[in-house]
């Protein structure tokens, strides 16, 4: 029987083939990083869509009302828990729709003559793009497991750009930090502040040309975006400035379902991203490395109560010792599987794992060579988790790599352009924006993906989603889940408690710094400072989404750091 559901505030009605049976009432929760996303998701669970179906109305409304990450110009990450319908059971999945390297692009694109890398070439202007995978992973997403048609999930995006949206004030700050910031390092005039100077806080912003270009996804497909309209006017802006993708490219484009990487940790699996993203591999490390020194660490903290050092400094420095010796493997080992060997199993087996804590030092800093590094600058990137009633889980982290990505917007089409390119090893040794450094594994190749950190996780216990966490923050997404996942599963903090914690991050370069947000107590700065650590407070360090589903309860929370909205509630199941 045919159901018509009202989905949107503007009239606009789902066409549900469902049954007539009538629905028990279930949980479903979502965690977003903006009030619009948040709206939208709750607004297709309610209408009987899926986790899935969700994520795709979210990932296009993100694209509109969060410029700064949402996009449909970068690419991403989804980690699924999910059942083709009511009566099979979910199995755990991986959708990499990372951006690719065009082909024009080489080992030292950004180098000049004299083997030095080019500042910003690779983060500014027309260059520094991979080709986009959003519209594609979104579209192999939906095709696999959607169930409300695409055309009608894409209506509030649509609406947002045609009509606007309210800015709020964090985006409204972005958007002028960003054009400062990009003012003087492109040697090509960018158009980013033609469309996006009018971003003020209170104020309605509305993209007419983008509203035009997902209406023609929404009626086309996702192919559109690859083959059409939009794909020929993205390549008439590359063509018009000398950059690098073209329409071949476009075609050449594909998502890939790869096997997630799953670790098995305290009764639990670890669903994480596999390459080309180090953070599955990175957090199971960390969480595995912990377990495996767990004693030591409760005799630390036992002496540390005697000789007056409080828990966070003996943790900080654990949790960086783990750290630099993960982003050691990460730089050397970690990229494009599709192009290089990556030893997955072996570095997250447990004899690996043994091996390389017996170095880990518990009261003093263990020494690492010095190697070029570079600076943290505002990164963006954003993260959402969904859950529906039928307890099928998304975890979804997407980007344009910094906040506007490259300052390019495709004229006539209306989106902006990533500068994902950046993730690549420029270098071998120089850092990149994020100061992570990297090797042959992750140098330039035509179509090749750049190494990421992102990491779209879901954590089950006992074959059901226990939790669904990830974040943006380029190389502190990998210790901001971890620790995440600790404060829930270990020092029993609610949803809320455990993205709201502090954060502390090290990742081997630059040497014996450690990050942290939000401000550390001066005891604790003075203690670290002692053992020999350089202390930095991170501005911004990431936006947690997280669910937690644990003894029959669901919480969802979104990181104070963010203008994130989380929610709980009945839905159909
Ligand atoms: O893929 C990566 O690891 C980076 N391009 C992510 C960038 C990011 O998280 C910026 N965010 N806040």
């Amino acid at each position: 029987m045919l159901k018509r559901v009202m989905l949107w505030g503007l009239g606009i009605t789902f066409s549900l083939l469902g049954s007539t049976a009538v629905w028990a009432e279930k949980t479903a929760a979502f965690a977003m990083p903006d009030e619009y996303s948040a709206k939208v998701t709750k607004q297709v669970l309610l209408a009987g869509g899926n986790a899935v179906d969700a994520a795709v109305a979210a990932g296009f409304v993100l694209a509109v009302t969060y410029p700064e990450a949402g996009n449909i110009g970068g690419g991403g990450f989804m980690t699924l828990f999910h059942a083709k319908d009511h009566n099979s059971t979910a199995k755990p999945l991986f959708l990499d729709y990372r951006e690719k390297a065009p082909q024009a692009a080489f080992k030292t694109l950004y180098l000049d003559k004299e083997n030095n890398v080019i500042p910003y070439r690779s983060l500014v202007g027309y260059q520094a793009s991979g080709v986009p995978g959003t519209v594609m992973g979104l579209w192999l997403a939906h095709q696999r497991f959607g169930s409300l048609p695409w055309s009608e999930l894409l209506v509030p995006a649509i609406d947002y750009a045609r009509n606007g949206f309210v800015v709020s004030k964090q985006l409204a700050q972005t958007a002028v930090w960003y054009q400062k910031w990009i003012a003087d390092k492109s040697k090509d005039p960018l158009n980013f502040s033609h469309y996006f100077s009018a971003l003020k806080e209170g104020k309605s912003f509305k993209q007419p040309e983008l509203a035009k270009t997902l209406q023609r996804i929404a009626k086309e497909g996702g192919e559109e975006f690859y083959r059409g309209e939009t794909a020929r006017l993205l390549v008439k802006e590359m063509q018009r400035h000398n950059g690098l993708i073209t329409l071949d490219d476009l075609h050449q484009y594909q998502a890939v379902w790869r096997e997630a990487v799953i670790g098995e940790w305290k009764g639990r699996q670890i669903i994480s991203a596999p390459p080309p993203s180090s953070g599955g591999v990175a957090i199971i490390q960390l969480l595995k490395m912990k377990a495996l020194l767990q004693g030591e660490l409760d005799e630390a903290l036992q002496k540390g109560k005697q000789d007056g050092l409080s828990e966070q400094v003996i943790k900080t420095h654990f949790y960086a010792e783990l750290e630099k010796r993960v982003y050691a493997d990460r730089a050397f080992y970690l990229g494009d599987p599709d192009f290089v060997k990556v030893p997955v199993k072996q570095l997250i087996s447990d004899d690996y794992l043994k091996q390389r804590v017996q170095s880990v030092l518990m009261d003093e800093i263990s020494d690492f060579e010095q190697i070029q590094y570079g600076k943290f600058e505002t990164p963006e990137t954003t993260h959402f988790s969904i859950m529906d009633a039928q307890g099928n889980a998304v975890s979804n982290t997407y980007t344009l790599n910094m906040p506007f990505g490259s300052g390019v917007v495709v004229s006539g089409a209306g989106f902006l352009m990533n500068n994902e390119m950046d993730d690549f090893s420029t270098k071998p040794g120089v850092a990149n924006i994020f100061g992570v450094v990297g090797g042959k594994a992750n140098e330039i190749a035509p179509e090749k993906r750049m190494l990421s950190s992102m990491s779209p996780t879901i954590v089950l216990k006992d074959g059901a989603v226990e939790m669904v966490v990830g974040t943006p923050g380029g190389s502190t997404i990998i210790t901001s889940v971890f620790q995440t996942i600790v404060n829930v599963v270990e020092e029993g903090m609610t949803a809320q408690q455990a993205v709201n914690a502090t954060r502390v991050h090290h990742q081997l370069l630059p040497k014996d710094l450690i990050t942290y947000n939000p401000e550390l107590p001066e005891e604790t700065k003075e203690a670290l400072q002692l053992m020999g650590y350089q202390l930095k407070k991170n501005n911004y360090m990431g936006d947690v989404q997280l669910i937690v589903q644990q003894r029959g309860q669901v919480s969802a929370a979104s990181d104070v750091r963010g203008r994130g909205v989380s929610e709980v509630f009945l839905s159909k199941d």
